[in-house]
């Protein structure tokens, strides 16, 4: 008797669940023409992934016919029927009409919205798992032959398996609409859709202006966007060809959720739902970073996130206005540099992991050769360059600019390889860094023995030192009781600091006034190796032994306390095999004592600014292949640096540059040394640089530089100047007399 009513008991249990079940199952995912929907029915798909209805969106009281995820909370809207003739209260009707069309009526039958299709004589609406309400014969389930599909009339959302782009044969274009706001899923300003022309890529507008652009489709992922290539959960399809052009994508596991969303907020977004969470995860977006913007650079110029400021002209083109330029608005674009007139032999330099400019206007070719686009390129003179057509198998077809050539940009992984021409002399030459170190070592190595070296030459050679570099501007004498230095011991442990990046950091061994004393026997004359300008300079020996030169300043040198310092600093840092070694110095009342190590003595005055002056002299010559003395500028009666300084000021920078120049260095590069230079030339001491920024600004991308003034003393010196005072002009140029000829030495 138990067994039985337990048995009883169970199949009770078994009939309420299947009744629920039922219930469940009730839900329906077709529509005939016999039946309609109220506001407060809907269509639910067989695995219960979506549902269709009406809904108001946020706040709003309007009524909108539309699917959304029937599972997910809060609600997410995939698509909108109605979405700029919404229904004021909930009396709506969806039907199929006679003529087997699906439609929206209100109260008075007017017809707010509808499928828009021919006759069909056995229609069925069905709400399918993928979220795609489609119209079919109603014994006909192949998707090539449905009569409508939602997914052909996208409204923000872009869901998998949706096809995103052109049906050639149709003219129908597919593409994805912002909502104006999260109330109001009218057509909003932003859109997302693909150009077909030339090589086709998709672009988002907002209104009718392009604001980025994924570049094109390479074979595995679109150029401009980083990381499609190796994904976990999607599969991505681009397809072009005579009768559609579309991208799609598909989830690995089907049944994760995500879509694609154009936001009303202007961004480009693909959400996954996170089941543990229970709430959607930003996966990816569009534009990303500044560099994202369309035409960042303008034409002819990149746009590298990794560098500053973030624009850079390829090789051969030169800013077009390079004041913005350099204040980070590169939206000018670049020009084509001077003097490059186009050859036969014009070669191709290859940029990498690169965003490739817009192809829009781009010839194609997929069956060429990556040689045969080569060659193509090189031999009509309007090919500006030229790339892959896919990058797969080691890559395979032709795309070639003629013009336009904007919205580049690099990347620090990924992109492609695009190969720009340059003249026959650029290709020749290694990697444009590889030049550009060159150049600044031969620049800091020069500068530093003509300071130096010669200085050091002259001691070697017994002779008296005559050398005195005069100073390009009166400095104010001044002079300070400088606090008591700590005995020489006490300090000899300090860690000696050769970091350039602040001078106070710079820690300078300083020395008992009386070991120096000992050290060179009272500075007695037999010690005496040579006399400056400054001060004589004593051979001396430690006590334990180390034998040392000292450089006693004479009290009447005209060296303020701050610039002995500077001085004293700035040697400390100099480490060149030229050069000695500066040990230490002492300052004790008003006696300052340039002391240094073993065999060698140095001389030569060395306050930082007047410095930067001589080396900015010499930058500008070095890159016009001009001496500032003997140049003659025969109409305006200019040395060199007022030549270089009008030149600049008329944006015409470039034609400072001596030929040798052109084939070695970049016109940026050019371009930031004369730079460099006239900052370093400056008439007043305090705009110039030290030394120690000079170098970063020759050395770093980073930098930005400011602009310089007028340079000092830019008239030739027997020219009759308004506010007299030439002779110092006179003295300001012998400077680079002095420094050029101390070249020969070396
Ligand atoms: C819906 O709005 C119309 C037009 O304002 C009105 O005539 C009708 O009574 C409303 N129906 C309901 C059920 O509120
Ligand atoms: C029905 O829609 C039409 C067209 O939009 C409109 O003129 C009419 O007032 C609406 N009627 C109701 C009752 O909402
Ligand atoms: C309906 O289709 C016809 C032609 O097929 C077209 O001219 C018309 O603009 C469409 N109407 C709507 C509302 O889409
Ligand atoms: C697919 O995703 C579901 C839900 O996240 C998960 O339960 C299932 O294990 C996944 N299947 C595979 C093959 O990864
Ligand atoms: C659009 O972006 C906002 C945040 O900017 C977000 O709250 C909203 O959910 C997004 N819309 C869609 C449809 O994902
Ligand atoms: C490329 O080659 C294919 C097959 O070899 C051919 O059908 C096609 O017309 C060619 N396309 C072009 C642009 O030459
Ligand atoms: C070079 O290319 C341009 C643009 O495609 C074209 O108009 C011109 O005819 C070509 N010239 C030669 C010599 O092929």
């Amino acid at each position: 008797m138990r067994n039985i009513s337990s048995s009883g008991l169970c199949f009770l249990m078994y009939l309420i669940l299947l009744c629920s079940c039922f219930q469940i199952s009730f839900a329906v995912d077709t529509l005939t023409p016999t039946q309609l929907i109220k506001d407060g029915e809907t269509l639910v798909s067989a695995k219960e992934r979506f549902e269709f209805g009406f809904f108001s969106p946020g706040s709003s009281k309007n009524r909108y016919l539309g699917i959304w995820y029937k599972q997910l909370q809060p609600r997410t809207v995939v698509w909108v029927a109605n979405r700029d003739n919404p229904l004021i209260n909930s009396t709506g009707l969806l039907k199929i009409s006679y003529e087997g069309n699906l439609i929206l009526v209100n109260e008075t039958e007017s017809i707010l919205w509808s499928s828009n299709i021919s006759k069909v004589d056995r229609p069925v609406v069905q709400l399918l798992d993928t979220g795609n309400l489609v119209i079919r014969e109603e014994a006909d389930y192949d998707p090539r032959d449905y009569l409508y599909q939602s997914f052909d009339h996208p409204t923000d959302t872009l869901l998998p398996g949706m096809k995103f782009g052109w049906d050639l044969r149709k003219g129908e274009n597919i593409f994805l609409t912002s909502w104006k706001n999260a109330e109001d899923p009218s057509p909003g300003e932003y859109s997302f859709n693909i150009d077909p022309h030339g090589f086709p890529q998709i672009f988002l507008y907002k209104g009718l202006v392009p604001i980025y652009r994924s570049g094109s489709w390479n074979g595995v992922q679109f150029s401009g966007v980083s990381g499609m290539t190796q994904s976990y959960t999607f599969n991505f399809r681009f397809v072009s060809n005579q009768d559609e052009i579309f991208y799609s994508y598909t989830l690995k596991n089907e049944s994760i959720y995500s879509r694609a969303v154009m936001n009303y907020s202007g961004v480009v977004e693909r959400y996954t739902w996170l089941d543990t969470d229970q709430k959607w995860n930003l996966y990816w977006y569009v534009p990303r970073d500044q560099c994202d913007t369309y035409m960042e650079c303008g034409v002819y110029g990149i746009c590298d996130m990794n560098a500053l400021p973030f624009c850079k002209c390829l090789n051969g083109y030169v800013p077009k206005d390079p004041q913005n330029w350099y204040l980070n608005d590169g939206s000018s674009g670049c020009l084509k540099d001077i003097g490059y007139e186009c050859k036969k032999n014009d070669g191709f330099l290859k940029y990498t992991k690169m965003k490739i400019p817009d192809t829009s206007q781009a010839f194609v070719n997929i069956n060429m050769t990556l040689k045969e686009c080569e060659d193509k390129c090189r031999s009509n003179c309007s090919c500006k360059a030229f790339a892959s057509h896919q990058i797969t198998n080691g890559g395979t077809g032709c795309v070639i600019w003629v013009d336009n050539f904007k919205d580049l940009r690099q990347f620090p992984q990924g992109g492609q390889d695009l190969f720009v021409r340059v003249g026959a002399s650029q290709v020749e030459n290694d990697a444009k860094e590889k030049r550009r170190e060159m150049m600044l070592a031969t620049l800091v190595v020069i500068s530093t023995c003509i300071l130096i070296g010669a200085s050091v030459y002259f001691i070697w050679k017994k002779n008296i030192l005559k050398f005195v570099p005069k100073r390009p501007t009166e400095e104010t004498v001044h002079r300070e009781k400088i606090q008591e230095a700590p005995p020489f011991d006490a300090v000899k442990q300090t860690t000696r600091s050769y970091s350039n990046e602040k001078k106070s950091d710079i820690e300078l061994l300083q020395l008992d006034f009386h070991t120096l004393t000992t050290a060179t026997q009272n500075f007695s004359d037999v010690n005496k190796l040579g006399e400056g300008g400054f001060g004589s300079v004593y051979k001396g020996t430690l006590e334990d032994g180390q034998e040392i030169a000292v450089k006693r300043l004479s009290m009447t040198s005209g060296q303020g306390c701050v610039e002995f310092k500077n001085e004293a600093v700035l040697i400390a840092k100099l480490q060149h095999r030229n050069l000695v070694r500066l040990l230490g110095c002492c300052i004790q009342e008003n006696e300052k004592v340039g002391y240094m190590a073993p065999e060698y003595a140095m001389d030569g005055h060395f306050s930082i600014k007047s410095d930067v002056f001589s080396f900015g002299v010499l930058v500008l010559e070095i890159i016009s292949g001009k001496k500032n003395r003997g140049f003659y500028h025969s109409s305006e009666q200019l040395n060199l640096l007022g030549y270089a300084w009008r030149l600049w000021r008329g944006g015409r920078g470039l034609e400072l540059t001596d030929e040798t120049m052109e084939d070695t260095c970049t016109p940026i590069e050019i371009l930031r040394c004369i730079q460099v230079g006239l900052l370093c030339v400056q008439e007043r001491a305090e705009d110039r640089p030290t030394m120690s920024s000079a170098v970063l600004m020759l050395s770093s991308d980073l930098a930005m530089l400011p602009q310089p003034k007028q340079p000092g003393f830019c008239l030739v010196s027997n020219t009759p100047s308004e506010k007299g005072s030439s002779s110092s002009k006179h003295e300001s140029c012998s400077v680079n007399e002095l420094t050029v000829t101390m070249v020969e030495p070396r």
